[in-house]
């Protein structure tokens, strides 16, 4: 059955623009964090606290975390891979984190520099320690639906990465379809797979990637399931400079235009929204990929 309501996990400032080679200025940050937010998304993931040599666009974390005004009533949750990403996010005042795992060898070790197995030690105390603090830390599983090293991902290697996270003190699994390749029938057993293992669709969270055009058939069958929580990026913006094969995420815009058909709440004024990704995409020099923002832009 349809969820009456969806919370959009908006992506853009975060995902959308960690693979952008031309470093972005703070200020231009901080003015799309805020009309993100005023255009009604709740949850605005900012910015990651990895270390800066591996992805020099979000160098000034720091900086844009200090400069944001945050909006009553919006989340702005950051990524940290480590004890010094989360020492850094407290810093700067940030109550809400995530951290990021994969369900494959190859891709822990070219994303995180860890095995597959020594990539659990790292995350350990950084969710022990944001959660001690009353932090709320999310789990995102990488190359849950493929890997473009290894081909396919058995599922019981997904599962038992994501049970794993939310056994250290995750309050929700986001499952990332990295390089884009899943599809409808490939979601639904996935999910089906974590509910047979007793984990509730209420604390998983879906994340497709646009590449081979599937990212909103994969969020229907998600939400006949059950989930109520999407991640998505503003414009379609995107992809993982770790993994050459991803390119942008489910645009907001897509999104928003089949949840209003469905008759399902979300919050966004979607005209703002695609104000937004047109102004965003002059900045960055080259057109949102996005249909809906094709669409309805001028
Ligand atoms: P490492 O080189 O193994 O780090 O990198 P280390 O622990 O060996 O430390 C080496 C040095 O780095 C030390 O400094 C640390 O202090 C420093 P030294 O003592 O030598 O002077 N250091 C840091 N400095 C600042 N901030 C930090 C930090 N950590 C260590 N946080 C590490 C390991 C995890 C840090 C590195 O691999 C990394 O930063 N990776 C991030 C990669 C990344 O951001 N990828 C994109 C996000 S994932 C994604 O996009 C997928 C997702 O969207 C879902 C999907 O689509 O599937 C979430
Ligand atoms: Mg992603």
């Amino acid at each position: 059955e349809l969820p009456s309501a969806v919370t959009i996990w908006e992506v853009g400032p975060r995902d959308g623009l960690q693979n952008e080679s031309e470093v972005v200025p703070p200020a231009v940050k901080l003015d799309f964090l805020t009309r993100l937010a005023e255009a009604g998304l709740t949850v605005v993931e900012t910015t990651s606290f990895v270390h800066p040599k591996w992805v020099p666009q979000l160098a000034d974390a720091a900086e844009v975390i200090d400069g944001l005004t945050p909006r009553e009533g919006v989340r702005y949750p950051v990524l940290v891979p480590n004890e010094r990403g989360l020492d850094r996010a407290i810093e700067s005042g940030v109550r809400d984190v995530a951290i990021f795992a994969a369900a494959t060898e190859s891709f822990t070790r070219k994303n995180l520099n860890r095995s597959l197995d020594e990539q659990f030690g790292m995350f350990d105390p950084v969710v022990s320690r944001a959660t001690a603090e009353g932090m709320d830390v999310r789990g995102y599983v990488s190359m849950v639906f493929g890997d473009p090293w290894e081909g396919a991902v058995p599922i019981e290697q997904v599962v038992s990465v994501g049970k794993r996270l939310l056994g250290m003190g995750c309050s929700q699994l986001s499952l990332g379809d990295t390089i884009g390749s899943a599809t409808p029938g490939h979601v639904e057993a996935v999910i089906g797979a974590f509910v047979a293992e007793g984990v509730g669709v209420d604390r998983l969270a879906v994340h497709f990637h646009d590449t081979y055009g599937q990212a909103l058939a994969n969020t229907y069958a998600a939400l006949r399931l059950g989930v109520s929580t999407v991640d998505s990026s503003a414009g379609g913006l995107g992809g993982c400079p770790y993994a050459k094969s991803a390119t942008g995420n489910l645009a907001t815009e897509d999104l928003v235009w089949m949840l209003d058909g469905l008759g399902i709440e979300h919050g966004v004024d979607l005209a703002a929204l695609v104000d937004t990704s047109v102004w965003m995409a002059g900045q960055l020099g080259r057109p949102s990929p996005s249909a809906v923002v094709k669409a309805l832009a001028g």
